[in-house]
């Protein structure tokens, strides 16, 4: 009988990785992480490290097989810890690589971290290891935390839909493939939730869950900038870039797609956002 492949698992401390984590403890995961003592208390092995640390990453991926690498957070360094990362897990001999990309992900994507997400996945593309890429849309769970203090999400995203995701459908579906990583070799799935809503019915139906009266006010790209600069004087250009196509993403049609890659994968329908807020 060959051997169940070893597992790794990045993110754990986050929400995403800590969910996938908790859903595969029994296959028994390596957890790589940057700070062991936030590590999830599951009785697994516990390996440190950054991914912008290859000699590390090397060390804590070596003897693994496949590994699930969720993306990193935003940094203007992003790029470079991806890659310095899938350097590393090549590296230390891993296979197979699982990566949350971005729905759309695109060196011209209009959703600027979109870009980032094609960088690392050519990266993982070009570095001999198969890999399984999510292209999640949006989470579902953050939109209501685009409104400000008086419930308004305010920004260029007209009337366009966006197909947001709940982030334990992501992570349902990371876990079905990281149980059977053979049947997703060089896979790309776009990961949304079951309808494409637009910004002003996320704040209604948002607001009902959560029992806060939230509304939607569109802005112009300007406007956008020019009140989070205001708000954020010590903002990077990276990240107003990314906050405000984050709408003009929504808005042009980008992240409207809906498909049934959560069902397919993961057994059951994707969740709605009342479903995702429910949680
Ligand atoms: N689709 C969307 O709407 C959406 C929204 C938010 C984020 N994201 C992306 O999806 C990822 C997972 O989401 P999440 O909700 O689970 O985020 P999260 O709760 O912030 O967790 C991110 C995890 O990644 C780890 N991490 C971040 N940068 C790292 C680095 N340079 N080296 C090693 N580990 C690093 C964090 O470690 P520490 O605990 O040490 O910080 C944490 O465990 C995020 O990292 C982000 O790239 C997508």
């Amino acid at each position: 009988m060959t051997p169940a492949p070893t597992l790794a698992i990045t993110g754990s401390t986050g929400a995403l990785g800590g969910l996938v984590a908790h859903a595969l403890a029994d296959l028994a995961p390596r957890l790589v992480v940057r700070d062991p003592s936030r590590a999830p208390a599951l009785g697994l092995p516990v390996h440190q490290a950054s991914y912008a640390d290859g000699v590390a990453a090397q060390a804590a991926l070596t003897g693994v097989d496949v590994l699930l690498m969720v993306s990193a957070a935003e940094s203007d360094e992003r790029r470079a810890e991806h890659r310095s990362f899938i350097a590393a897990a090549a590296r230390a001999g891993v296979r197979h690589v699982v990566y949350t990309s971005f729905s759309g992900a695109d060196p011209q994507a209009t959703f600027t971290l979109g870009r980032d997400h094609a960088d690392a996945e050519a990266a993982i593309a070009g570095s001999g290891m198969t890999h399984t890429f999510l292209r999640d849309n949006f989470y579902l769970d953050v939109l209501p935390s685009f409104a400000d203090d008086s419930g308004t999400i305010r920004g260029p995203a007209g009337s366009g839909r966006v197909g947001a995701v709940a982030r334990a459908d992501v992570a349902d579906v990371a876990a079905a493939v990281l149980r059977d990583p053979g049947a997703h070799v060089d896979a790309t799935y776009t990961l949304t939730g079951p309808e494409a809503l637009t910004l002003a019915e996320v704040a209604e139906r948002a607001g009902r869950v959560l029992g806060r009266r939230l509304s939607y006010t569109e802005k112009s790209v300007e406007e956008a900038y020019a009140s989070r600069r205001a708000a954020y004087p010590d903002a990077a250009d990276f990240q107003l870039d990314a906050w405000v196509s984050t709408y003009t993403a929504i808005a042009d049609g980008s992240c409207a797609a809906v498909t049934d890659d959560v069902a397919r994968l993961a057994g059951h329908r994707a969740r709605t956002l009342e479903e995702a807020l429910a949680r």
